[in-house]
């Protein structure tokens, strides 16, 4: 890889999440040796929307999902490609086959399970075989949770020399001041990716929060200790807790899948922990049974997904064409002016299997889904491109295992400070 002319690819990078990738790539150029390209299949449409966000561009990369041979010839030009092209369940095979036959490093936001686990079957072992990482759901879907846990995991380790028992997460999300709008919350290319998995032949696996997990007993312990729950709660100080939105069942498969990978590289047995997280809604304590009554709803539209899911192709299939032509399409979601002025945390809580707790922090800036997403994923990018900055293991990993926790302190660029309370 070492005669690689760029480090980083940015595929998809016309799209909301995939422009935003490419202006934070642009913005670090000016302050670091990086090489990197933005890549799409509409060169012109490309170039304009650069332009038209002030994002200084190198000269871009033409790759279309309908010409394997663009898919190959953009692998071979990088040491990494990060790719925003989803939904992913329906385009991201070739550009993860392009990536491992050419030896180049693969990147990643999707949310779509059953996808995820059908691509480590198939990709595990090539991606070992050929030295090359392939991260997935790398994003604020799961990469912040993720590398939260295992560095509370291995705190508690180096602490006590304890294993953990259970994780609490809660987030905090705060949108800037001013009247919301509806594409705010949540792209098209989210929407038609969450219908694409309900449509999807193996849907009933997104609940599962061992979908990830190979070894069978371990799967199997997964599911005793720690499966998923989409009532609302209390958490701390007796806030109100509402499912993981867009989706609840995207984080717990990541983090119990770091658990087993962190557990080979250490040469011990996975010992499955109960993971929980949710979202914190905030607000006066006047509000408190509004809150409660927002938390009812967000839990059943989990719900109802979680019953789509897993109801019959019969149901499901036509359910899931209709939705794709009602929801929005991709192109729709937050404008750039939209991304700025948000403020999230994360509150990872921590116990051992001997009661000693800790917490890690997350505090962060930037729309969460769309602008610190695109953040990470482009400083994972940089980190995977550079010699000897992640853990040297290749195959197909979770955003922790590949980048490793030391990697949180270049997650400060990207508007993430980790910290492990005391
Ligand atoms: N995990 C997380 O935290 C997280 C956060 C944000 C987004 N996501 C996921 O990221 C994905 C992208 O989201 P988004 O909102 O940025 O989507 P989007 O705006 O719809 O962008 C989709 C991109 O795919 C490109 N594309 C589609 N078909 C193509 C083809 N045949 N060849 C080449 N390029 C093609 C589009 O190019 P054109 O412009 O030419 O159509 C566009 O650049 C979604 O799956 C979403 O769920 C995940």
């Amino acid at each position: 890889m070492n005669n690689r002319e760029l480090d980083v690819v940015v595929f998809g990078a016309t799209g909301i999440t995939g422009r935003q990738v490419a202006a934070y790539l642009a913005e670090r150029a000016g302050e670091s040796s990086i090489r990197w390209a933005p890549a799409a299949r509409d060169i012109g449409k490309l170039r304009r929307l650069l332009d038209d966000a002030g994002v200084d561009a190198p000269e871009p990369i033409r790759a279309d999902l309908n010409e394997p041979s663009s898919l190959s010839a953009m692998a071979l030009r990088a040491r990494v490609v990060l790719n925003l092209v989803g939904p992913y369940m329906l385009y991201g095979r070739p550009v993860i086959e392009a990536c491992v036959s050419s030896g180049t490093h693969y990147a990643d936001l999707t949310g779509e399970m059953p996808f995820v686990r059908s691509i480590i079957e198939e990709f595990d072992r090539p991606a070992r075989e050929a030295g090359v990482k392939v991260v997935q759901v790398c994003g604020f879907e799961s990469l912040p949770p993720d590398l939260s846990v295992l560095l509370a995991g291995e705190t508690a380790n180096e602490r006590w020399g304890q294993g953990l028992a259970s994780v609490d997460v809660e987030v905090a999300v705060k949108p800037p001041p001013g009247l919301p709008r509806a594409s705010d919350a949540v792209s098209g290319g989210t929407l038609q990716s969450l219908v694409a998995v309900a449509g999807a032949e193996d849907a009933d696996q997104i609940a599962d929060p061992a979908v990830l997990i190979g070894d069978l007993a371990v799967a199997a312990a997964v599911r005793r200790v720690s499966a998923i729950t989409l009532a609302p709660r209390s958490g701390r100080g007796g806030a109100v807790i509402a499912p993981m939105s867009p989706a609840a069942f995207i984080n717990p498969a990541v983090i119990h899948r770091t658990e087993e990978l962190a557990a080979v590289a250490a040469g011990r047995p996975a010992v499955p922990f109960r993971y929980r997280e949710g979202v914190v809604l905030g607000g006066r304590p006047a509000s408190l049974p509004l809150r409660w009554g927002v938390a009812g709803v967000l839990s059943a539209t989990q719900a109802g997904l979680r019953w789509i899911a897993r109801s019959g192709p019969s149901v499901r299939q036509p359910f899931a064409r209709t939705l794709a032509r009602i929801v929005p399409a991709s192109g729709f979601g937050p404008s750039g002016d939209r991304l700025q002025g948000w403020t999230w945390s994360l509150s990872a809580q921590a116990r051992t299997v001997e009661e000693q707790q800790i917490e890690v922090r997350v505090d962060a800036d930037g729309h969460p889904g769309y602008l610190a997403t695109a953040r990470m994923l482009g400083e994972a990018g940089m980190l995977l491109a550079e010699d000897r900055a992640t853990p040297e293991r290749a195959g197909c990993l979770t955003p922790a295992i590949a980048l490793g926790t030391s990697s949180r302190e270049r997650f400060k660029r990207a508007g993430l400070r980790f910290s492990v309370q005391a």
